[in-house]
């Protein structure tokens, strides 16, 4: 059982293989064998009948110039036919086995017997006699020698064919699982970069691209798992670097602890809580295990909640905010508190992006079986890559920006993570000449 589970996969095909052709061809052979043995031996016994029948046939007309039994048996004697000679009735009164006699033969086997009727009026049946073990003659023997010799030439035909298309097909069979079997090896050593060749449409073949596949989707995951390290240390060095050098400054009396120091080493540390909170997030949204209390949410009331909190400061930036609910609008299906994570972190973005005497706009209207929310602001539009990058965790279009004047580029990634919790999408556009737009649909209630 050991050894069977150390054979390779093609030493255990391959095996098996040559095993069923041999048991095929020598069942096939034994079969063949008989059957030509048997119908042989019926052919010839059948024609020796035949010709012995024949031949009684022909004697027993000179046999009935016979005057009693005496005579009869006496030149039957000398006779080469030698058949078994029965009374009326067949009972055996001579025959070339001296055990036969006085033996009482079937009324079928006397039906193929000759009929003699003698001078003297009595009637005796002559009957072919066959040895149990017919002794072949030499060219019978040499007919079967010669089907014998064809039996196994077939046989060794078929098996060496066999064998060699078999050994072809597990050949290409085996090769692709081993080539598998070496790109998943370098593949579990780090090596992302794998492919195998997809030779054939058939199982190995999907299975070769479901490989393929794998490995481009590991290599991105472990590029993104990288990334995403150097990015949480970079965003989370910068500020815990101002707070040491803020502690050891007040520590060794070059700063003064006055509140406004204090505050600022405070307003760093606030930002290292709200960065790890913000990872946290987008790490349980990975899990898909972001807390969702689904229910009917308004969101006119949302809104007004909302501009309640943020309103006196965009008045004092001199912005301009329009709320704009389209009439008759069904509550969606979600988190109110989720919601307005989203519809802050859009407006933040929006607030941090327009100028003095500009406007943000948050529209919601009704889309089929969903409603959709816009923010938009007047300011600068959006570069293509802007648009298509906007939602990438760390992502800041101006590099050169830091947490200093914005935030750690996480806000639009954890939208869009909150936004897909609840099953809707969001998006990045631009309303020409006017500034960037970030729409959100969700289900309705
Ligand atoms: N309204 C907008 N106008 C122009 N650019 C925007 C706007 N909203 C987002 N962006 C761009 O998208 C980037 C990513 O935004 P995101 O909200 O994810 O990060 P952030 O605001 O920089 O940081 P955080 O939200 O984590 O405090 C921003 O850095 C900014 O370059
Ligand atoms: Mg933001």
């Amino acid at each position: 059982m050991n050894l069977l589970r150390r054979l390779s996969f093609r030493t255990k095909l391959f095996a098996s293989l040559i095993l069923v052709i041999l048991l095929t061809t020598i069942l096939g052979y034994t079969l063949i064998h008989l059957a030509v043995d048997q119908a042989f031996h019926r052919f010839v016994s059948a024609r020796a009948r035949i010709q012995k029948e024949d031949l009684f046939r022909f004697a027993a007309r000179y046999l009935a110039e016979a005057n009693t039994e005496q005579e009869l048996l006496r030149i039957l004697k000398h006779e080469p036919l030698s058949p078994i000679v029965t009374d009326k009735a067949g009972k055996v009164v001579a025959a070339p086995d001296p055990n036969l006699i006085g033996r009482v033969v079937s009324g079928k086997e006397l039906s193929v017997g000759v009929k003699v009727t003698l001078r003297n009026g009595t009637s005796w049946f002559l009957l072919p006699f066959r040895p149990p073990n017919p002794v072949r003659s030499p060219l019978e023997r040499g007919f079967l020698r010669t089907v014998t010799g064809s039996l196994w030439l077939a046989g060794l035909t078929v098996a060496i064919v066999g064998i060699g298309i078999g050994f072809l097909l597990l050949r290409q069979l085996t090769g692709p699982i081993n080539r598998l079997a070496v790109a998943a090896h370098s593949v579990a050593n780090g090596e992302f970069k794998q492919q195998v060749p997809v030779e054939t449409t058939d199982e190995l073949g999907r299975l070769a691209a479901a490989f393929n596949d794998m490995a481009v989707s590991l290599e991105r995951a472990e590029r993104a798992k990288r990334r995403m390290i150097t990015d949480v240390s970079h965003e989370l060095r910068t500020p815990l670097n101002v707070v040491r050098n803020g502690l050891e400054g007040l520590r060794d009396g070059i700063i003064a602890p006055t509140p406004e120091n204090l505050s600022a080493i405070h307003n760093k540390v606030l930002l290292t809580v709200r960065l790890v909170d913000d990872l946290h997030q987008l790490a349980l949204a990975d899990a898909d295990q972001l807390m969702i209390h689904p229910a009917a949410v308004d969101l006119r009331e949302l809104i007004a909640g909302i501009e309640k909190t943020i309103g006196p400061e965009l008045e004092d930036r001199g912005i301009d905010f329009y709320i704009e609910v389209a009439a008759g609008i069904s509550p969606v299906r979600g988190d109110a508190y989720r919601i307005e994570q989203v519809l802050l972190n859009l407006l933040a973005n929006a607030t941090r992006y327009t100028k003095a005497g500009g406007a943000i706009r948050v529209k919601v209207r009704q889309t089929g079986d969903t409603v959709e929310t816009s923010v938009c602001n007047s300011g600068h539009e959006l570069s293509a890559a802007e648009l298509e990058h906007v939602f990438d965790r760390f992502y800041r279009a101006d590099p050169s920006r830091t947490q200093a004047s914005g935030g750690s580029g996480l806000g639009l990634a954890i939208a869009k993570a909150l936004v897909e919790a609840h099953g809707g999408r969001i998006w990045a556009e631009n309303i020409p000449h006017n500034g960037p737009c970030f729409r959100f649909t969700l289900p309705r209630g």
